[in-house]
């Protein structure tokens, strides 16, 4: 018996949604457990590209359950149009395939109003988010005036929430913000609409992954954006409005800490950053353009052309401490491939000393100085490797130094997109 959680151990975008289809073979259910649709997950499956935002990457398994926790933040616009899409796709996704917990918070139309218009009015300083109304919605959720899944199935309370929230936020949105109101009642006849196509997948998923732990069915939990987007850990308050962290899986799914056996941290072979924010190993030369044109690095969700920088070990370092990391999987190994050299950072120097995790001040972030292992790169085509012998010599060495370095053993090397570019160096189940 081992359930698993995968977390990204960067800013996002790592390739959580590759390695948790893959796992997904072994599990029963699959779950999200934070954030909402600023995810954005890229599963490759015979040379066919799916993206998911909110729905779990487990999908495409027809006899595996997913469920979306109550930790998330969820767009109904957005599901049901991803459930369209999948239809479109050959894969129905009915009730006994996905379930929508009670008690995960909805995105409502202001919320993407107020997230938009406070970028707006940020100018410069603008954290670069994706748009979608996350933070606005998690603000609700802790200010105790959100409106929850559960609430789409009692139509009084959620015209009750609706009037009473708008005249609040139409009064920040003018006032304040300078932009448009919004009016409650096509609001509430659009939700309304969406509640009535919902409310069937919308159940306890906490007493749903309980009755799967007794009937031994094996939990794989799925991580959306990153340790260094946490709100907590990440470089705040360029971060995302939630923790990304292997610890948020409890709370975020409702499941005991005792029932997480492995910890997954996905780390890309190098970094990538979309938004604004510290960036200590970023490239802004020929090499960044090379790894970002190669690694085809641009955002799942925005379209935004992602940062690229070396591999920096101190991020991961701090992940695999936060997280508590049994193993990790390295991804994107292949886009590396014909570089002469390539730098891991394995510490910063601040003002002359040397320091071996990220500090939290903005400030000293700024001062950091990456110190950097070379390493030899290689030119040869890695994608056809099924196993570590197929790997040239200096990829291997790079990989090593990456476990060394972190004291995190690999489990998966991924060396293209599709689900089969794949090395499994030891199964986590
Ligand atoms: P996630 O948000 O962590 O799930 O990652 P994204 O899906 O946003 O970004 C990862 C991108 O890299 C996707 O387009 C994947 O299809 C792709 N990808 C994943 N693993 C590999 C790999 O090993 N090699 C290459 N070349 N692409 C990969
Ligand atoms: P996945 O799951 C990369 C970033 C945004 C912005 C910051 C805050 O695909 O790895 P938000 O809309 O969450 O308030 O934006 O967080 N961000 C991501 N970056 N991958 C993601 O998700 C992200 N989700 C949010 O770009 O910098
Ligand atoms: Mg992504």
């Amino acid at each position: 018996m081992s359930n698993t959680v995968v977390v990204g151990t960067q800013w996002g975008d790592e390739g959580k949604g590759k390695v948790v289809d893959l796992l997904t073979a072994r599990a029963d259910m699959v779950v999200r457990f934070q954030g909402g649709n600023n995810a954005g997950h890229t599963l490759v499956v015979e040379g066919k590209q799916f993206i998911f935002h909110i729905v779990p990457s487990g999908i495409l398994y027809e006899d595996k359950k997913c469920l979306i926790g109550n930790g998330l933040v969820v767009d109904p616009e957005v599901l049901l149009e991803e459930i369209k899409s999948l239809k479109q796709a050959g894969i129905e996704v009915t009730p006994d395939r996905l379930s929508l917990s009670e008690k995960a918070q909805i995105i409502m139309p202001y919320h993407k109003a107020i997230d938009l218009a406070r970028e707006v009015a940020k100018g410069r300083d603008k954290i670069g988010t994706t748009g979608r109304g996350i933070g606005p919605c998690y603000e609700d959720k802790a200010a105790r005036t959100g409106v929850r899944a559960v609430d789409l199935t009692e139509p009084d309370t959620l015209e009750e929430k609706i009037t009473v929230n708008l005249k609040e936020k139409n009064f920040y949105l003018t006032s304040f913000l300078g932009a448009e109101p919004l009016d409650a009642q096509p609001i509430l006849d659009r939700y309304l609409e969406m509640a009535e196509i919902l409310t069937p997948f919308i159940t306890d998923v906490s007493v749903e992954l309980a009755e799967g732990l007794k009937a031994n069915k094996r939990i794989l939990f799925e991580g959306a954006q990153g340790t260094h987007l946490d709100i907590d850990h990440g470089t705040y308050p360029f971060v995302t409005s939630s923790n990304p962290i292997s610890g948020a899986a409890c709370a975020g799914a409702g499941i005991g800490p005792g029932q997480l056996h492995h910890v997954m941290g996905i780390v890309k072979a190098y970094t990538t950053r979309v938004g604004a924010g510290p960036f200590v190993t970023e490239l802004t030369d020929k090499t960044g353009d090379y790894i970002q044109e190669r690694g085809a690095e641009f955002g799942a969700t925005t379209g935004r052309r992602r940062r690229c920088g070396w591999l920096d070990l101190v991020v991961v370092g701090d992940s695999a401490r936060i997280n508590g990391l049994n193993s990790v999987a390295i991804t994107k190994l292949d886009v590396l491939t014909g570089l002469e050299k390539l730098n891991i950072c394995v510490g910063y120097e601040i003002e002359g000393k040397l320091v071996d995790h990220r500090p939290a001040s903005l400030r000293k972030q700024a001062l950091c100085i990456p110190v950097y292992k070379e390493m030899e790169g290689w030119q040869e085509d890695i994608t056809r490797a099924r196993n570590m012998d197929q790997l040239p010599d200096q990829a291997r060495a790079y990989l090593k130094a990456i476990e060394e370095i972190t004291a995190v053993p690999i489990s998966i090397v991924s060396v293209g997109p599709g689900r089969e570019e794949t090395i499994l160096v030891q199964d986590p189940f």
